[in-house]
């Protein structure tokens, strides 16, 4: 249940593996899209368009559908959203409908039947769905029904990959028959790789399971930010670079390599969310958490010190021209959910700076949606204006309005519009293309200072050394600092 990347990456790779599988999406365009993504897939995930063309004929099938979809199965996942309410509380509200939806499927439905919640959901939450399912149709959980948690790691841009080769498959089971079951099914899919000791699967309780997603994506975005504070520390001593210093750290053994890359902090539909959603279930519970909300502080903060550092070496940002490279979240994927771009174009824009971005994958149109969200005080600067103006007095003109607004000081364009004549560059996105953009380049396009801020830390400092361009990078302690 749920035609989003994880639902439909996970159908995908099972009836790819021979397993028939019946996607349930409530969405009809997104489903019409999907029957027609045969070729080309409604958003862009490296390698799922090939992974969809290795489906036997007839072995997935996408729908609507639900009831039929539940009775002629033997296990359901749900894969809905869990989006963040406006207080930043996890919205349960599809997984709910799910539940609901499920339990009345599951009345007339003879045998046991596995329900599987995948969607990341704070502790407690498929037990919930338990109770929904049991009450909407009259039966047994542990005796009628099967319950698991299962939650998802999956990468956005390599959840093709992660899919075929994870290194764990948690399962938290309601009792020892549901944790049996879909341990089972997934012993057969990853058969090789299980005795190859590359993938394991963990049995725990329900509980468990849901909490080790949290924790883990918590974890992963803590060492980030640790790594975000270091290098800040490291920006204030000459001649200091992050990387090298994390290459020492990292050679102990205790210390694993991943996620401590110094840059612009962390985007993406996971991170943000859950963690923002594990620090309010925190408070709820009592717990003050104060390192879930100090690593959301500082990711926040890589963004206004960025822009502090470029607005000083620039001496102002208003009038000046400013070139963005890549807009995605990361590399690899079209996503713009939470990207650092928006924050650092929407603060750029509120100090008087031209913006001109470039990516290989996200569109124009989608980035001018996503800036009008972030920007939501400014939006409604344009809403009194307008409301003032009786004969322009509805929504969707504002909109309009506010949309010409930002066309207007937003341009798009090749890497080497962007370049061209622009005071400084901010990386925000590695994509690999602008690996090969050469210090010759930068300096003939752009015009004076020539600051080009590395946000991810791509480039070889030294490699500008000969060239006029004022080469900055997070992490590393320029002489002047
Ligand atoms: C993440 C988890 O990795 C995955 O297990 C979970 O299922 C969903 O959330 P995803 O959001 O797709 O996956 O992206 P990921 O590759 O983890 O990167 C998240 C963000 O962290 C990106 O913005 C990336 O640029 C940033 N990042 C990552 C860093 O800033 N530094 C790093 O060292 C690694």
């Amino acid at each position: 249940m749920g035609m989003g990347f994880v639902g439909l990456t996970t159908a995908a790779f099972f009836s790819s593996r021979g397993i028939p599988v019946i996607g349930i999406e409530i969405d009809e365009i997104k489903n019409q899209k999907i029957r027609e993504g045969w070729v080309e897939p409604y958003f862009h995930e490296d390698g799922l368009k090939e992974l969809l063309d290795q489906v036997p004929e007839g072995y997935l099938k996408v729908g609507s559908d639900y009831n039929s979809a539940i009775k002629n199965t033997d296990m359901t996942m749900i894969a809905v959203g869990t989006p963040s309410d406006e207080q930043g509380k996890i919205s349960l509200r599809f997984v709910e409908s799910a539940a609901r939806s499920i339990g009345i499927a599951l009345i007339e439905k003879p045998g046991w039947h596995l329900v599987v919640v995948k969607s990341t959901v704070v502790p407690g939450t498929t037990r919930d769905v338990g109770r929904i399912i049991a009450e909407e149709s009259g039966k047994i959980i542990g005796q009628d029904l099967g319950l698991c948690s299962n939650p998802e790691f999956l990468k956005e841009g390599s959840a093709v990959k992660d899919s075929l080769e994870p290194d764990r498959v948690m399962i938290g089971g309601f009792d020892e028959k549901s944790s049996q079951a879909l341990a089972a099914f997934y012993q057969q899919i990853y058969k090789d790789r299980i005795a190859e000791k590359k993938t394991k699967i963990f049995c725990q309780g329900l509980e468990n399971a849901e909490l080790v997603k949290y924790t883990a994506n918590s974890l992963l975005a803590l060492k980030i930010s640790f790594a975000n504070e270091i290098a800040t520390i490291a920006e204030k001593i000459p001649g200091v670079d992050v990387k090298e210093v994390m290459k020492g750290v990292f050679s102990d053994y205790r210390i694993n390599r991943e996620f401590l890359n110094a840059g612009l902090g962390f985007g993406g539909s996971c991170f943000p969310k859950d963690v923002i959603a594990l620090l309010n279930f925190a408070i709820e519970k009592g717990c003050l958490a104060p390192i879930l909300h100090a690593l959301l502080q500082v990711n926040n903060n890589q963004v206004i010190h960025t822009i502090e550092i470029i607005e000083k070496i620039l001496g102002g940002l208003n009038n000046k021209k400013i070139a963005i490279l890549g807009l995605a979240f990361k590399p690899n994927t079209d996503d713009l959910r939470e990207a650092r771009s928006t924050k650092l174009v929407s603060n750029l824009l509120n100090k008087g700076a031209r913006i001109f971005v470039t990516d290989p994958k996200v569109k124009y149109e989608d980035f001018i949606s996503e800036l009008i969200q972030e920007d939501a005080k400014r939006y409604n600067q344009v809403l009194r204006t307008i409301l003032t103006d009786p004969s322009t007095n509805d929504e969707k003109k504002v909109h309009q309005v506010f949309q010409n607004t930002l066309k207007q000081s937003v341009t798009y364009g090749t890497i080497e519009e962007c370049l061209e004549q622009a005071s400084a560059c901010i990386l925000v996105t590695e994509w690999p293309e602008y690996n090969n953009i050469s210090p010759k380049t930068f300096q003939s396009l752009m015009r004076e200072p020539k600051l080009l801020f590395d946000g991810r830390r791509i480039y070889n400092a030294l490699s500008f050394k000969d060239f006029d361009v004022k080469y900055q990078g997070i992490g590393l302690g320029a002489a002047d600092t």
